[in-house]
């Protein structure tokens, strides 16, 4: 394999620690000055003076940063739903779709009529696409099967997507998605967990489960007993949390030590606390809510500074975030939530790892890391969130492979 040096960056952000970045450690985000990396046999070999390698890239007036951590999409799925959204934007409300079958059933039926070329070629171009926006990890989730078959289909279908593309994936058994029609909660929630998720465990086919709690969906009695069953087969357990409504279920996640709560519009000041003193991660997607033109926001500055490990990530999905660019949610995480650029990175970024339970691996530049690195065109990172319809990839390092350089990084790349 070529070695890649990345050579004189104006900044480069490090995250040398494996842990999250929380507390005393988001407020003194600092980057380094001047400074080159060397990408080796796929691992970052060091981060220092500039050195000599098979490929060389000239960051002069750039800034570098770890690969794009999305903790958080709804990939692999077939087709999109402009329609719903035209409606919503006349007045429709999300809930008032998914029970009129629209929604997430929508999604359901869409990826059930597609074969399976179809939905491998629809989301590997969005994966594709993400790459040229840096991310070089993400996570994937069934959720669209609403039956066991579904379900297993759409987890082989991850497995496929994640054997085809550069990135690190993956995957989340969210069968507690939409409750399937003709069954109560209950009895799907039994069928998950005494069949599906075993199922899904013995076969490799996800490291994690996920339950949405919401009125419309699943109570916290459903999370606490997949809770059990996912510990019981060693899958982490994550949730979607407080989006729509308190359902005081990121109090829930952060009592019962889940890996992560994502969402959290409607989490209260007492469950800010709960998140504070746990090691779950607070998992934010702010292109959800400036789909679905949200004015609850999360509690996201009370989550940062009382300590939370917070999260970025796209939620990509068609439904209430089509968007993929994680530069482009780290620009919404500070306009909308209040983040400042440093925060939002080191959420896109170790944090995001971290919520993935990944953070030993990616999310970071230090010696031993998977070599996972973007080159942005700017001289700081302020850049990101200041021009947020500016794509600032210049080139993505993934896996130590250099897997793309733009038109205007071309000049600046020699040996490749
Ligand atoms: O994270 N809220 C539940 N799940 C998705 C939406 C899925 C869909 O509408 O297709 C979300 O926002
Ligand atoms: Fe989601």
């Amino acid at each position: 394999m070529a070695s890649v040096a990345v050579n004189d960056a104006d900044e480069l952000y490090p995250f040398p620690d494996a842990g999250a970045v929380r507390g005393e450690a988001m407020r003194g985000i600092e980057p380094l000055a001047r400074i080159s990396l060397l990408c080796d046999e796929g691992l970052v070999a060091s981060v220092g003076n500039a050195r000599p390698a098979d490929i060389t890239i000239d960051a002069r007036g750039c800034t570098v940063v770890p690969g794009f951590v999305d903790p958080h999409t709804h990939l692999p799925f077939f087709g999109w739903r402009a329609d719903e959204d035209a409606a919503r934007l006349s007045g429709l409300r999300y809930e008032t779709l998914h029970r009129e079958q629209g929604g997430i059933y929508r999604s359901s039926r869409l990826l059930a009529g597609a074969s399976d070329d179809d939905v491998l070629a629809f989301s590997g171009e969005l994966a594709s696409a993400m790459l040229r926006r840096g991310t070089t990890t993400f996570e994937t989730k069934s959720g669209y099967g609403l039956s066991i078959e579904g379900e297993l289909r759409q987890l082989h279908l991850a497995k496929t997507l994640r054997d085809r593309v550069p990135q690190t994936v993956v995957t989340t058994c969210l069968a507690a998605h939409a409750v399937p029609k003709g069954k109560s909660e209950g009895e799907w929630i039994g069928e998950v967990a005494t069949e599906l998720l075993p199922r899904a465990a013995a076969e490799g086919l996800a490291s994690a489960c996920d339950i949405y709690i919401e009125s419309i969906a699943f109570q916290l009695e459903h999370a606490a007993r997949l809770t059990q069953a996912a510990e019981e087969l060693g899958l982490r357990m994550r949730m979607h949390a407080d989006q729509l409504e308190d359902g005081q279920s990121g109090a829930f996640a952060a009592r019962w030590g889940l890996a992560s709560a994502d969402h959290l519009n409607h989490c209260s000041p007492a469950a800010v606390g709960d998140l504070a003193t746990s090691a779950t991660a607070a998992v934010l997607l702010p292109g959800a809510t400036f789909t679905l033109r949200q004015n609850k926001k999360p509690p996201a500055r009370s989550l940062i500074e009382e300590g939370a490990v917070v999260a970025l990530g796209t939620d990509l999905n068609p439904g209430t975030s089509p968007i993929f660019s994680m530069p482009f949610v780290v620009a919404l995480a500070c306009r909308l939530y209040g983040f400042r650029p440093r925060e939002a990175l080191a959420a896109a970024t170790v944090n995001a790892a971290y919520a993935l339970g990944l953070h030993e691996q990616v999310g970071r530049l230090a010696p031993g890391c998977r070599a996972d690195a973007v080159v942005l065109g700017v001289p700081s990172f302020d850049d990101i969130p200041y021009r947020p319809d500016h794509d600032p990839v210049l080139a993505v390092v993934c896996n130590g492979e250099l897997v793309h350089v733009s038109p205007e990084g071309r000049e600046r790349v020699a040996g490749a």
